[in-house]
């Protein structure tokens, strides 16, 4: 456990302890700003590697490099201080073998200080996130909507329509289900579980064990996740799971056009952003 400033930050234990608790709050954060205003509020921070669409306006999560996941992870654990963080694992640097998971996860908090990873995928990584739980790394699951796998998936709709019409039909878990239920067995500490239709969220999360975070899926998870730009209103398209909590993109576009009209009608600077103003009389400007 961590002690900063007398202020203990969360554990991957601590979040694993509030399953069916007090709703668990994230959301991402991948810069020391944004981590330094969420911080107090979330109990977890993700470092996404969303932030290959957001921030450096990728068409997919693909192009997400470790070297990237590991400067914006450092930059989120030094701005904050009660979070835990979880930087997720990018496309590339743990499907090869457990043992590539196993080194570039250990990069990845060696380097960070994070408290915690992501991984994508469920019945197939069982494995790999067996042999990282056991040697000392936390993990996060993450099911449903994967977007590493957008190119098989083939489009960023909802999941599980056809797994929830089957429920109670019969006594076989669907393939969503059964990826959660491995992810568990294998050890991680929670799960993301991301665009999941309503009922299948809802009795995926009453039937798992750790917490599960929603990110359109069900109200009935543990805890809900969502982009940080999107609900702060900065991205232009948003899906339907995302509640704008502000409109900062407009607030920032006005911003931004003011200025941009001082420098040219020359209001900006103004005697008050100066220095040395009051020489120009000594020097009779
Ligand atoms: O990369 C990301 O931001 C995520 C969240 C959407 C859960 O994985």
């Amino acid at each position: 456990m961590s002690v900063h400033d007398g202020m203990k930050r969360l554990t991957a234990p601590d979040i694993y302890a509030r399953k069916g608790g007090a709703k668990i709050v994230a959301l991402t954060a991948y810069h020391a700003w944004s981590a330094k205003l969420a911080d107090p509020h979330c109990d977890i921070l993700l470092v996404g590697d969303s932030l290959g669409n957001v921030l450096y306006g990728f068409e997919t999560t693909l192009p997400v490099t470790l070297d990237m996941m590991i400067m914006h992870g450092r930059a989120v654990v030094a701005a904050s201080r009660r979070a835990l963080v979880v930087v997720d694992m990018p496309f590339e640097s743990y499907e090869r073998s457990k043992e590539q998971a196993f080194s570039s996860a250990a990069q990845v908090m060696r380097e960070t200080g994070c408290g915690a990873v992501k991984i994508e995928g469920g019945i197939h990584f069982g494995e790999t996130i067996a042999f990282l739980t056991a040697r000392g790394i936390p993990v996060m699951g993450h099911v449903g909507l994967t977007p590493q796998s957008i190119h098989t998936i083939g489009s960023f709709r909802a999941q599980g329509k056809e797994e929830a019409a089957a429920l109670g039909a019969s006594n076989e878990m669907g393939a969503i289900e059964a990826d959660a239920a491995a992810v568990v067995a294998a050890g991680a500490f929670s799960i993301v579980m991301e665009a999941i239709v309503e009922p299948l969220a809802h009795h995926i999360s009453k039937n798992t064990p750790v917490p599960t975070i929603g990110i359109g899926a069900s109200a009935a998870c543990d805890g809900q996740i969502l982009v940080l730009e999107d609900m702060l209103g900065m991205t232009k398209r948003t899906a339907r799971f995302v509640r704008r909590f502000a409109e900062l993109g407009s607030e920032i576009d006005a911003g931004i056009a003011a200025y941009s009209a001082a420098v040219k009608n020359g209001t900006f600077p103004g005697r008050q952003n100066l220095y040395g103003v009051e020489l120009l009389n000594f020097i009779g400007d």
